[in-house]
């Protein structure tokens, strides 16, 4: 990446979750900054940061503190989601990331910098920043419209859902149906984190205006009235394929391999399957999802959890998640990834169809920069809302049509998701027609769009040349006082 020389740079910390979800798009945001000549510290621990860019750019630094492995009960370098598998040690991670406040803040204090921009889960940055007189940005992963959901529903809750728990969304610009009600405590644990954040300077989106629409942009701007800039998408900002695939760990899977299997198929004509970092399924789920797969007749790459397929799972052990020699007979058809996939490069290849997603924010980008159709199946948390905004407002993607909020990403669902049905959601893009026609060239100019928003004078380039200057203002109006 090119950086320029700032005459006046800024002094900007960055403070990012132990999740590579928050981590990937807040680093690369980071980048930005810094290929703007601004000084940009990323805030982490050690094993965290080994996964951070190897970058020539002497403006981009980072700043560890030990994780408190012992003081939690996490064995030593398991210090992200990515490493823990289950509830519980995603509740010691956030623990850890309580115990590393009075470190940061210390360190911080002792250090001032202009600006903080901190994860969302760190509401303690207010009182920092009000102390120091900063102003503090605030970054979730989330899309503007997911955010805009979650205020239109804290400021008029629901009081009618219907017995399905389907709602629709209030006072807001599109009339939006969710499938599935959040369960009262994801609102217990959102709503105050949301109330603190409206309380920053402005929320940081990894986006483009076009992606969330002018309607959403407005209504954060002026019925909400707080301010949001879109600086993405982040993974854009990775302009090379080894830049790519480093995007978060290292590929489990040979990049070569996978990259000439995909060459060898014509355009459109694989399915692209996977459900994030956090995932856990039942063996049942799989199988389902492996039939339809197969029944389906398209080439695919699926990406399972790690722990499936491995040398120590005996044949009755496989039998349970993946139909009885279905590897055998697709050995030509497909690839199965277990555990981390060079996601960008594979979205990116002409081959892929469609990608069955669970909606994360992250991948939904990297999906819509690729300009790939998807096919929508939400588990948990903003994923729902997301959901809407792919198929419904913008018109990139179809439901499965699931209707069941997970408690946890560490929980299955109850209702079990039938082969018929993810065969149909599956058919109804690839196999070509007047719809999927559409929905694949709507995809295809969002593709575009999102390329043209972080070229010099496109939305999220101008959003950030603002953000900037108003930063810069503000530490000229701090050191007047
Ligand atoms: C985020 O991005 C990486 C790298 O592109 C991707 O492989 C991963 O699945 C994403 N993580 C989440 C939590 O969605
Ligand atoms: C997450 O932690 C694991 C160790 O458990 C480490 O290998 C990995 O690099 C970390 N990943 C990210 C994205 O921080
Ligand atoms: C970001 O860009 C969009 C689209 O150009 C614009 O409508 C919006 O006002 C900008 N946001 C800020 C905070 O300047």
């Amino acid at each position: 990446m090119a950086f320029e020389e700032e005459p006046q740079p800024l002094k900007i910390y960055f403070i990012p979750y132990l999740a590579a979800g928050h981590m990937i798009p807040l680093v690369d945001i980071a980048m930005l900054f810094a290929s703007h000549g601004h000084h940009t510290t990323i805030i982490t621990t050690p094993s965290n940061a080994k996964t951070l860019p190897t970058t020539p750019n002497h403006h981009f630094r980072v700043h560890t503190f030990d994780f408190p492995s012992q003081e939690v009960g996490l064995p030593d370098g398991v210090e992200n989601l990515t490493g823990s598998t289950d509830l519980e040690s995603s509740w010691k991670i956030y623990q850890a990331s309580v115990i590393l406040r009075n470190n940061i803040e210390d360190f911080v204090e002792q250090n001032p910098p202009d600006c903080i921009v901190a994860d969302f889960l760190y509401p303690w940055v207010e009182d920092l920043a009000n102390k120091l007189h900063i102003p503090w940005l605030v970054f979730n992963g989330f899309s503007l419209f997911a955010i805009c959901a979650m205020e239109a529903l804290k400021a008029h809750p629901i009081v009618d859902a219907h017995p399905s728990g389907s709602f629709v969304i209030p006072n807001f610009p599109h009339h939006i149906t969710i499938n599935s009600a959040p369960p009262q405590f994801s609102k217990e644990f959102m709503d105050p984190l949301l109330t603190v954040a409206l309380r920053s300077h402005g929320f940081i989106i990894n986006s483009f205006a076009e992606l969330d629409g002018e309607e959403y942009v407005n209504y954060y701007h002026k019925t909400i009235g707080h301010k949001a800039w879109h600086l993405g998408p982040a993974s854009l900002t990775r302009r090379t394929n080894k830049e790519k695939a480093e995007r978060g760990e290292k590929s489990v899977v040979s990049v070569h391999e996978c990259l000439s299997w995909l060459n060898s198929n014509p355009p459109n004509s694989v399915l692209y399957i996977s459900f994030g970092t956090l995932c856990y399924w039942s063996d049942k789920q799989l199988y389902e999802i492996a039939s339809a797969i197969e029944a389906s007749g398209y080439g695919f790459i699926w990406v399972v959890p790690e722990k499936k397929g491995n040398e120590e799972e005996s044949e009755e052990e496989q039998e349970k998640w993946l139909p009885k020699g279905f590897e055998e007979r697709n050995r030509e058809k497909g690839i199965i990834i277990r555990g981390w996939a060079p996601q960008v490069l594979i979205l990116d290849n002409p081959a892929v169809g469609a990608f069955i997603t669970h909606c994360g924010w992250n991948s939904t980008v990297e999906a819509v920069c690729a300009g790939v159709s998807m096919i929508t199946w939400p588990l948990h948390s903003e994923q729902y809302y997301n959901e809407k905004l792919i198929t419904e407002v913008r018109g990139i993607g179809v439901e499965v049509g699931v209707a069941e909020w997970r408690i946890s990403a560490y929980r299955e669902n109850e209702k079990l998701v039938s082969k018929d049905v993810i065969e149909k959601a599956v058919r109804r893009l690839m196999d070509g027609g007047d719809e999927a026609e559409r929905i694949r060239q709507c995809a295809q100019e969002y593709g575009k769009k999102a390329r043209q928003a972080i070229q010099e004078g496109g939305s999220s380039h101008k959003n950030l040349t603002t953000l900037i200057e108003e930063l810069k203002q503000l530490k000229a109006s701090k050191s007047l006082q």
